[in-house]
């Protein structure tokens, strides 16, 4: 470089080149490159993953004689001063180092001296990024398990509380039949207990380990992959090492899992949002999950549920976003999937959240056991009972029975009235066959008892599934 170029050179053009793959270059990248290249702004988060991703990888380039015992053992514990140092919150990141794995390994060259230079034996970024980040999802998988855990255990909670309590079910959004409330919450359980199969099968598949794969090809260098995958929690090493270095399925299943479960969850917080309204009045919210208005005194917002029935859009985005990132890619490494972070981070912050807000919710909400009774013996939600009466009782087909049921609701309707307050001779009226007994099957009551398949919503049906989850939960 001439000294002309050297004065031209403006303050906020790095002169230097990188330290750790400058060789070939004159001078350093342009501050704009820099801001859009680096990624060590959210990448530090996997500082924790790429420390132990090293020192497995260090332990391991010792045992196989690439590396000394004593460069081995001084970057062992350059590694811990400069954990130590990071969760001391005394590390300085600087975006010169681009990324969490350069800046992880300067620091410890600068502690350590020569031996930090050995440590990328047999190794690259590309490698190393995709062991550390399957850690982090690995670990975020584990998050998982446990908050839906945590809320499937909320909703048993309420489901024993109330086996049988009487609360209409709805078909859009219309009075169906009556069902029971520990049903309704036993149906948030089962698609929670699938949402925790869908992690539990994603972490299965993900627990291999890239590490060794190097840049794209593998190595000259004789290293043992088994060790390294078994010094960092996984089954195996992955087989392919093009694969290995190229493969983000490990953050696209999370994404999807997690897209599923937050779908869960804002169908939950629209029912909150319709149960706790003064029109229907469902359920009480606790003053814990709600928030009052600046201009209305009488105003209780249920902003937690609300909240979490938009939290969706940001992990399915994410889950597009990280899609189109990976579409078209040509084997192996690109730059192009720098991008996943940030979209998996967000997501994985956002689940966890959503998940822990809305067991507070289901622990804390009370259900307004008289209103709902109520709302369930209106809008003729007894009707398929008196279908079925006419079937079982006077032999109909269930399409005759199904139109005398609709003539006789019309009835009621016309009257202002439900169904059980029709007297036996305007139903006679409709059909002659009808009799007193038909009453009977008319109640909420007899109407949820009476459901006893597998599945059903009687209080026998509900008790025995409850009774299941509380073994399958204990
Ligand atoms: N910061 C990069 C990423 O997040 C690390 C891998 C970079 N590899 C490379 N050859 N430039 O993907």
């Amino acid at each position: 470089m001439s000294a002309d170029d050297k004065t031209q050179a403006t303050a906020d053009v790095p002169t230097s080149a990188n330290a750790m793959w400058g060789g070939r270059f004159q001078t350093g990248p342009d501050a704009i490159m820099q801001a859009i290249n680096a990624s060590i702004g959210f990448d530090q988060r996997l500082y924790a993953q790429d420390i132990a991703g090293s020192r497995a990888h260090a332990a391991m380039l010792a045992a196989q004689g690439i590396l000394s015992h004593k460069d081995a053992e001084a970057i062992r514990e350059g590694l811990l001063t400069v954990l130590s140092e990071i969760e001391a919150g005394k590390f300085a990141f600087r975006v010169e180092q681009e990324d969490i794995h350069m800046a992880v390994e300067s620091r410890l060259t600068e502690i350590v001296g020569e031996a930090g230079k050995r440590l990328h034996t047999a190794r690259s970024r590309n490698d190393q990024v995709a062991v550390d980040f399957r850690l982090w999802v690995r670990a975020q998988c584990d998050a998982a398990i446990d908050g839906i855990t945590a809320l499937m255990r909320a909703f048993l909670k309420q489901a024993d509380l109330g086996a049988d309590w009487i609360m209409p079910g709805f078909t859009h959004l219309q009075t169906a039949q009556p069902v029971t409330w520990g049903h309704h919450m036993l149906a948030y359980v089962e698609m929670l207990a699938r949402d925790r199969s869908r992690f539990e099968d994603a972490r299965r598949r993900m627990n291999e380990c890239p590490l060794g794969a190097a840049a794209l090809a593998g190595t000259s260098f004789p290293i043992d992959r088994h060790a390294t995958a078994k010094a960092l929690g996984f089954d195996r090493p992955t087989a392919n090492s093009l694969d290995s270095v190229s493969d983000r399925d490990f953050a696209l299943e999370f994404l999807s899992a997690s897209s599923i479960c937050a779908m869960h969850l804002s169908r939950f917080a629209e029912e909150l949002v319709i149960w706790s309204s003064a029109q229907f009045r469902f359920v009480r919210l606790s003053d814990k999950w709600t928030t009052g208005s600046s201009i209305m005194p009488q105003k209780k917002n249920p902003d937690a549920a609300e909240l979490l029935r938009a939290k969706l859009g940001r992990i399915m985005g994410a889950t597009v976003a990280l899609f189109t990132v990976m579409k078209g890619l040509a084997l192996t490494y690109s730059k192009d999937m720098q991008e996943d972070k940030e979209q998996v981070f967000d997501a994985a912050d956002t689940l966890m959240l959503g998940l822990a807000a809305m067991t507070g919710m289901v622990s804390d909400m009370e259900a307004q056991v008289a209103n709902l009774r109520a709302a369930a013996a209106s809008g003729f939600s007894t009707a398929t009972d008196l279908a079925d009466w006419l079937v079982r009782e006077l032999g109909l087909p269930f399409r005759e029975a199904h139109h005398v049921t609709g003539t006789l609701v019309g009835m009621a309707e016309k009257k202002g009235c439900d169904l059980p307050e029709l007297t036996l001779a305007e139903m006679q009226s409709v059909h002659s066959g009808i009799r007193q007994d038909v009453f009977d099957v008319l109640g909420v009551e007899n109407s949820v008892n009476s459901r006893r398949s597998y599945g059903g919503t009687s209080p026998v049906q509900v008790r025995a599934q409850i009774a299941l989850w509380q073994d399958r939960l204990a």
